[in-house]
Order: C-alpha cells, then sequence, then structure tokens
C-alpha cells in the first residue's frame, strides 16, 4: 500500500508523533486533541487506509457501514471494547491493541486506588486543601488496615496477575481469584486460590479488584446483587473498565454501607461521572490514568506504530485481535 492516508485521532506523546511522522511524513495528526465524535471518525473511516484511535473513540457497528477506505484500525489501548470489532471484521479491517506494555503502570495505578480509599487519602487531602484539618488526633480519619487483608481478583489476566504480585509480595495478601478462561498466566503466588464463582470471591475478599474487558457478558457484572454479595467491610477497585460495574447500585451500596467504599480509575459513559459518585467521599474517583506514564504512553505508541508496520509491510501484526 503505498503511502496510505493515516488518521491518528488524539495527540500522541510527542516522541512518538515524531517517529510515525518520520517513518510516514503524510500521517495527519490531530494537533488541536478534539475527539473526532462520530461524523469525524465516519469521514477518517472513509477516506483513510490506516486509522489509529484511541480507547476513548467510540467505533460502533453503524460507523463500519456503507463504502469504506479503511483497512487497518491500530487502537492505542489495550482495551479495545470501543470498537466493534466484529462489525471491523466483516468490514474487511484489521484491528490491533497495544498488550503488555501497559501491564506494570497499570497495575501500580490499581494499588494506588486500593491504598487510597483504605487509607481514606482522597478525603484527607480534600480536607488539607480546604483548610479544614485541625491537627492530630487518635481518632482522626482512621482508615483500614491493608497488609495481611485478602484480595480478591476478577480477571486473572496479565494486569490481575500483576496486581496480584504486588499485593502480595508487597503487603502480604492472601489472593483468591476467579476466571472464567481456562488459561490463566503464571503468577507464583504461594497460596494463591482460584475458585469457581465470582461470588466466591466477593465473599471472602476484603479488597476486591476488576481486571477483566468490558462489554458482552461483563456489562454490569457487579450489579447490586453482586454488591451485596461483599463484606460491609469490603473496598471495590476498578482499574478495568467502567460499565463492568453498575454505577446506581455501587452509589447505593456505598451510600448505604453495603460495602465499605471503592476506588475507581474507568466509569461508564466517560468523562460524565455521576453526581452521586462524586457527592460520596467513600470513593476514590481518578480520570482514567491507568497507563498514564512518559514511559508506558511511549511504548503504547511505539507498539501501535509495530502493528502498522507489519501490516503494511503484509505482515500478521503482533497484536492483531480482528
Ligand atoms: C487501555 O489501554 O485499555 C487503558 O485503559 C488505557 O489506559
Amino acid at each position: 500500500m503505498p503511502d496510505p492516508v493515516i488518521v491518528v485521532t488524539r495527540r500522541w506523546p510527542q516522541s512518538v508523533e515524531d517517529e510515525l511522522q518520520r517513518r510516514y511524513p503524510q500521517a495527519r495528526l490531530n494537533v488541536d486533541d478534539v475527539p473526532l465524535g462520530p461524523d469525524g471518525l465516519r469521514a477518517a473511516l472513509r477516506q483513510a487506509e490506516v486509522v489509529l484511535p484511541t480507547v476513548s473513540d467510540r467505533l460502533s457497528a453503524e460507523l463500519f457501514e456503507g463504502e469504506l477506505c479503511t483497512r487497518f484500525l491500530g487502537n492505542f489501548g489495550v482495551g479495545y471494547n470501543n470498537i466493534d470489532v466484529e462489525a471491523a471484521a466483516k468490514a474487511g479491517i484489521v484491528v490491533t491493541n497495544t498488550p503488555g506494555v501497559l501491564t506494570d503502570t497499570t497495575a501500580d495505578t490499581a494499588m494506588t486506588l486500593l491504598l487510597m480509599i483504605a487509607r481514606r487519602a482522597g478525603e484527607g487531602e480534600r480536607e488539607v486543601r480546604s483548610g479544614n484539618w485541625t491537627g492530630w488526633r487518635p481518632t482522626h480519619m482512621m482508615g483500614a488496615d491493608v497488609t495481611g487483608k485478602t484480595l480478591g481478583i476478577l480477571g486473572m489476566g496479565r494486569i490481575g496477575v500483576a496486581v496480584a504480585r504486588r499485593a502480595h509480595f508487597g503487603f502480604g495478601m492472601p489472593v483468591v481469584y476467579h476466571d472464567t478462561v481456562d488459561f490463566v498466566p503464571q503468577h507464583g503466588i504461594p497460596g494463591a486460590r482460584r475458585v469457581h464463582t465470582v461470588e466466591e470471591v466477593l465473599e471472602t475478599a476484603d479488597f476486591v479488584s476488576l481486571h477483566m474487558p468490558g462489554g458482552g457478558e461483563n456489562t454490569h457484572l457487579m450489579d447490586r446483587a453482586r454488591l451485596a454479595r461483599m463484606k460491609p467491610t469490603a473496598f471495590l477497585v476498578n482499574s478495568a473498565r467502567g460499565d463492568i460495574v453498575d454505577s446506581d447500585a455501587l452509589a447505593e451500596a456505598l451510600r448505604s454501607g453495603t460495602i465499605a467504599g471503592a476506588g475507581l480509575d474507568v466509569y461508564e459513559g466517560e468523562p460524565e461521572v455521576p453526581r452521586a459518585l462524586r457527592e460520596l467521599e467513600n470513593v476514590v474517583l481518578l480520570p482514567h490514568l491507568g497507563s498514564a506514564t512518559y514511559e508506558t504512553r511511549t511504548a503504547m505508541g511505539m507498539l501501535v506504530l509495530d502493528n502498522l508496520q507489519a501490516f503494511l509491510e503484509g505482515r500478521k501484526p503482533p497484536c492483531r485481535v480482528a
């Protein structure tokens, strides 16, 4: 494919944009970083052989209808539930993602949330910034210990394992996990226990961390009934995808004391975050920072370029998902 039209939907780290332009001077960057939206994405699919979207670009089935120019979609992100891959494949488009390079960084974010919610760090920060802190006292803002508590992992893939290892080897946490797929990566965690149901994890764990893909049967996996299976002293951490948790049910569970707290990095319908959650003190809310380090975002971008180069050279892209 000589000099394909290449559309990048958002700003990328400078060094990756530089490399993209070195390899493909014709690439169209989004210098203003304004989301293309459905109309812009539809136009890109009609005009460009290559579109490089990211996890906040919604490429739903209807965008793949009709005459399209695009042959390759290189998603900047490991999760690709933003793309209707079935519709893309039907339209003859190859889709890739960026697994592996963001595992540790995203696991660090999950641990950040876990520690912040257990130790009320968000509340504490708000108190100091608002000038309302009146000083040390024995009963001030007591939280929950993390060390030695049980961690429950739902979705024991690369990131689930990385979180479990941090929690076990760093904080002495016993690990219980559930996954629906047979293959679970080697975790090397002594005593880690695989159980048959989500419910067994929920009933056992002091912290429940979600690490499955979004969409499909995982949508609202954590609904009212499942939240009620957690201990009233337990915390939920979601650094995976927002739609896995029913946010109305979560807000209610946090308000009523069904669970003790939650740490969230992702939301249904982000960047909107329900007011019901924003008004609560016992939830830590981060703006989808999972993989947001210079090193990792650069590695993700370089992996998109590897996928693209393989495709353009007629090889199988290393991270092909459709
Ligand atoms: C991903 O790659 O899916 C992450 O959510 C981006 O931070």
